[in-house]
């Protein structure tokens, strides 16, 4: 355990094991997604008891999971829940990255007014952020995350093992959170993290401290404000912008990953908070990823998105950044202009590379 939140950061297979010995649930669903059934599921099987059965979550038809993180698949989750009478004694364990525990999550805080999930993270970005808070949730009408609840899981298990079979371009989208994280003041990971790069790199050692700091950061911002009344905003910092991304990019060829989004957030956001980290954010994260030009014709729809994402007053966005002192929440009031002037600072790094 790293905290009072129910988080083991370890070896999965004895900690997974001893605690549903210890849970006895009356059956357990894993759920899992075509990757992480085929990479994950062994190293974790010999844990699982036999009354298990499993939903396998299949990617859309250009591969991506994020086009089936919606309700029609939760209604077929729920559907096989009800076929194999599961009770509110049973247990979902969820096995993958952050689409497999919003989705799993989802399922189990709603089926029968709520049953216990528990989480096994296997992405970077999903060990750092997504498994971590209880935020659980679909996407719905083509923007993210817009059903959903905050039902903590029961248990987290963390362990850097299933980071060896993430494929490069995941693991460098879970770097965006960790680098969030980072910018809301904790210094001595955004020292791991320039440690770690330019560009990031995954060393183990290494890694381990930089995914243990970026956890303890989430975790304590998600302590002090569960529901996000307050501070918790902060988390969303990079988000408005991004959120505005993934989703427009959901219906092009090459969609973005959450994590790339994020970083070009993290980037436009930080312009129009004039912050000091930009400079080192746009080595750390231009280094890393690629740079994907945003399109003139799609600001007005990218604009429309992020008014649907928060809390607006009168034709502004609203953003959470990070103020001048360390974890403090600083709400940004932004004009389409400025929102226009910060994606295009963006598309121009791309001339500065
Ligand atoms: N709830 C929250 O607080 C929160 C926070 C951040 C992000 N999110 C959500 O998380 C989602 C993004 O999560 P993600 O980046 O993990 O994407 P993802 O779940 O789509 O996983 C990325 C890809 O990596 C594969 N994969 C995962 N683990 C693997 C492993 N160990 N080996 C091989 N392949 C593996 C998956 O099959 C998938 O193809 C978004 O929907 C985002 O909205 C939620
Ligand atoms: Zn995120």
């Amino acid at each position: 355990m790293i905290s009072s939140l129910p988080i083991t950061l370890g070896s999965i297979y004895p900690n997974l094991q001893s605690w549903i010995a210890g849970r006895n649930p009356s059956k357990v669903l894993v759920v899992s997604d075509i990757n992480t059934n085929k990479y994950c599921l062994p190293l974790i099987r010999e844990a699982l008891p036999p009354n298990t059965i499993h939903f396998v979550l299949e990617p859309g038809i250009d591969q991506h999971l994020e086009q089936v993180k919606t309700l029609d698949t939760a209604e077929r989750v729920w559907t096989i829940m009800h076929q194999h009478a599961i009770d509110r004694h049973g247990l979902v364990l969820n096995l993958g990255g952050g689409v497999v525990t919003d989705l799993g999550g989802f399922c189990a805080a709603v089926y029968k007014r709520g049953i216990p999930y528990a989480s096994v993270p296997t992405s970077l970005l999903a060990m750092t952020d997504a498994a971590i808070g209880g935020k659980t949730g679909v996407d719905f009408l083509g923007l993210k995350n817009m059903l959903g609840v905050v039902v903590q899981p029961e248990h987290v298990f963390v362990d850097p093992i299933f980071l060896q079979t993430l494929p490069p371009r995941e693991l460098v989208s879970g770097y965006a959170e960790m680098v969030k994280h980072a910018l809301l003041g904790e210094r001595e990971l955004l020292d791991s993290i320039t440690s770690m790069g330019p560009p990031l790199r995954a060393e183990p050692p290494a890694m381990f401290k930089t995914l243990t700091l970026s956890i303890q950061t989430k975790i304590s911002i998600v302590q002090a404000d569960p529901m996000e009344k307050g501070l918790r905003q902060l988390l969303n910092f990079g988000h408005t912008i991004g959120h505005a991304l993934e989703s427009w990019f959901l219906q092009s060829p090459d969609p973005l990953t959450h994590g790339e989004a994020v970083a070009i957030g993290l980037i436009a956001e930080s312009y129009l908070a004039r912050s000091t980290q930009l400079q080192w954010l746009n080595t750390i994260l231009g280094a890393s990823f690629q740079h994907r030009n945003i399109p003139e014709w799609s600001f007005e729809a990218l604009w429309a998105n992020a008014l649907h994402d928060k809390k607006n007053k009168q034709g502004t966005v609203q953003m959470a950044v990070p103020g001048k002192n360390p974890f403090e929440l600083q709400m940004l009031a932004t004009e389409r202009r400025d929102f226009e002037k910060a994606l295009r600072y963006y598309n121009n790094l791309a001339n500065t590379r």
